[in-house]
């Protein structure tokens, strides 16, 4: 149990999820990352949260079952005693032209990428509820706000996240729970490694990626500085959507 405020960040051992952990843990915050798999990355980021002196743990659990979430947030509850800032980070890309795009490819995304906030965040609010305070942050995309070809599957989820945050938004602003997102464009991780850089950068106006940091300091601004903001999508794409 701990009387220091507590953040729970999904897909949080690696990229844009790691990078959130780090700087709400630099605002003060104990966080707890979950993570699908990778063991050993989650452990090494649990070292460099303890290391900026908080309490850290890693959570294995899958954000697209409603089931294993639902658990995994139970017992972070009983060990961390509440939950203040939730960052529904975890995301898949399963990218293929509409015409040839499997249902493995479509049902994936949709469900890791948002159905997961529904199984994620409803636990979650029932803790912040109870507390009357709490703030979440979803990751959209700058796909979910122009659309991309190729990213029908990807597209469309993100823009549920759009939709599904300015919703719960207006629900529980009430209860004192501020609901927003960040929509990041193209920033330096696994996730965008074998995209061809060269090509992508001259459509961006600011001509670099973002990198983890750049979306981690605004998901940390909306978490915890925000406190008359709710309901908004930031674009974090160095001018992409302009
Ligand atoms: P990444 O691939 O490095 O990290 C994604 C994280 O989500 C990983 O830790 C992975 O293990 C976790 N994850 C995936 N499926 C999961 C599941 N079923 N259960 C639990 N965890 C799961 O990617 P990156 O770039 O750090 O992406 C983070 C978020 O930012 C995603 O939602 C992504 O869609 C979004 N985003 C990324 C952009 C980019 O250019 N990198 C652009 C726009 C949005």
């Amino acid at each position: 149990m701990t009387d220091k405020k507590v953040a729970l960040v999904t897909g949080g051992s690696r990229g844009i999820g790691k990078a959130c952990a780090l700087e709400l843990a630099r605002a003060g915050y104990d966080v707890i990352i979950n993570y699908a798999g990778n063991e050993e990355a989650a452990n090494k980021t649990v070292k460099e949260i303890k290391a900026l002196g908080q309490n850290a743990a890693a959570k294995k659990f899958d954000v697209s079952n409603k089931e294993t979430a639902e658990t995994a947030i139970n017992e972070i509850l009983a060990e961390f005693g509440r939950i203040d800032v939730l960052v529904n980070n975890a995301g898949i890309t399963r990218d293929n032209l509409f015409m040839r795009m499997k249902d493995e490819e479509w049902l994936s995304v949709i469900n890791t990428n948002l159905n997961s906030a529904y199984f994620v965040t409803q636990p979650v609010s029932k803790i912040m509820i109870k507390q009357r305070s709490g703030s979440i942050v979803n990751m959209a995309s700058v796909s979910g706000i122009y659309g991309n070809a190729g990213q029908a599957n990807y597209s469309a989820a993100k823009a549920g996240m759009v939709g599904f945050t300015k919703a719960l938004a207006k629900e529980l602003a009430s209860r004192n729970i501020r609901v927003n997102a960040v929509a990041p464009g193209f920033i330096q991780t696994d996730m965008t490694k074998d995209l061809p850089v060269d090509k992508i950068v001259e459509r961006i106006p600011l001509k670099t990626l973002g990198q983890p940091e750049d979306i981690a300091k605004t998901v940390k601004f909306l978490a915890v500085d925000a406190n008359y903001i709710t309901g908004q999508v930031i674009g974090v794409d160095g001018g992409l959507v302009i």
